[in-house]
């Protein structure tokens, strides 16, 4: 079965695609490089003993995504990871961020239409459901208004799927609405790479523990959390990745034409920032300067995840300690600072 996988080399991409190939699938990659190392792909190889194929393509240019389409022979079905995700830089931005995120989505399910690809597995966010009123947050609960462009493609990515699908009954789709993807492989053949100073979390805190950074800035202690820092689920990315392909089975095996289905993709259990922080610090032995500033615009005060529809209906669960998680991401900085 041929699976093509747009972003195939970022940083969830490249986990899913090792989790593809691990369970038996084709993949085909399609990726521009515009947050990516093609290096990836002999790590790809390098862990799983098989290189995926590669077409170095943008999304956003219907006529060669159709070519890649068209040279693979029957794609089976799709996810779709490619697309920008800095949420300060959609601010500044945003134009570009609709035209990359909105356009590669619309140019994706038009190829799909035209290739007879029926099956879509989309990236999406908890950011769509912003500050929830109720916690856990359960995929029937309200979505707010985006805080920022680039959360606003992702609420608007999921409602032209569901669109296309009421135009086209022979496409399906799960959305997965993923919290807090952090660490890196096991092998620590692949993990994230940030561009330039991160942005999320987890990256500063292990660039801080090797020394890059001076000291990580922890975003407000007085929110209304126990401790007033903010609260997230943090998902391994191994665990993320093998979500995707429980949704692939799932689509491809029942093959319900005409669905779109919803799943939170988080443990279910929030940490704070400093709670974070402490355990990093615990399960490496290694020491991170920080100090408490001031609030970060646009930042939820907490969010956690109701998984019983995800464990229930894909039989799919988080599974890795929270402590392996931690020293996965350490593991990887410290491999790429050689
Ligand atoms: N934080 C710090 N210091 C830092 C970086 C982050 O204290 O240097 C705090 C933030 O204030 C927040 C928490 O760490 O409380 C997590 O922040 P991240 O930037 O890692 O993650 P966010 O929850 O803000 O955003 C992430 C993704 C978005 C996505 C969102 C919801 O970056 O792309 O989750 O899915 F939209």
């Amino acid at each position: 079965m041929k699976i093509l996988v747009t972003g195939g080399l970022g940083y969830i991409g490249s986990h899913t695609v090792v989790e593809l190939q691990n369970e038996g699938f084709d993949v085909v990659i399609v990726d521009n490089l515009s947050n990516s190392e093609i290096s990836v792909l002999d790590r790809i190889e390098a862990i799983t003993g098989k290189k995926p194929a590669f077409e170095n393509c943008d999304v956003c240019n219907t006529e060669a995504l159709r070519n890649c389409f068209e040279t693979h022979g029957k794609i089976d079905a799709v996810i779709h990871f490619a697309a920008y995700k800095a949420v300060g830089e959609s601010v500044e931005n945003s134009l570009n961020y609709y035209k990359n995120n909105v356009g590669g989505m619309i140019s994706l399910l038009e190829v799909m239409k035209t290739c007879g690809t029926e099956h879509l597995v989309f990236s999406s966010s908890c950011t769509v459901y912003g500050q929830p009123d109720v916690l856990p947050v359960t995929e029937l609960s309200p979505l707010k208004k985006a805080e920022s462009p680039y959360g606003n493609t992702k609420a608007m990515c999921e409602d032209i799927i569901r669109d296309a699908i009421i135009s086209y009954k022979s496409f399906s789709a799960n959305l997965l609405r993923y919290f807090n993807p952090i660490g890196a492989h096991p092998s620590a053949l692949i993990g994230e790479l940030p561009k330039g100073i991160p942005n999320n979390l987890l990256p500063f805190v292990t660039q801080t523990a090797v020394g890059l950074r001076k000291e990580l800035s922890v975003f407000g202690d007085d929110y209304n959390t126990p401790d007033g820092s903010c609260i997230r689920d943090y998902i391994y990315v191994v665990d993320l990745a093998k979500a995707h392909v429980c949704a692939l089975k799932r689509m491809i095996n029942i093959a319900q034409n005409g669905n779109c289905e919803v799943f939170n993709v988080g443990t279910g259990n929030g940490v704070s920032v400093l709670e974070i922080l402490n355990e990093f610090m615990k399960a490496n032995g290694v020491n991170v300067p920080y100090k408490i500033v001031g609030r970060r615009s646009g930042d939820i005060e907490k969010v956690w995840a109701d998984t019983t529809k995800v464990n229930e209906v894909l039989g799919w669960k988080a599974q890795t300690p929270f402590i392996e998680v931690l020293q996965s991401a350490w593991r990887w900085e410290k491999k790429i600072r050689g």
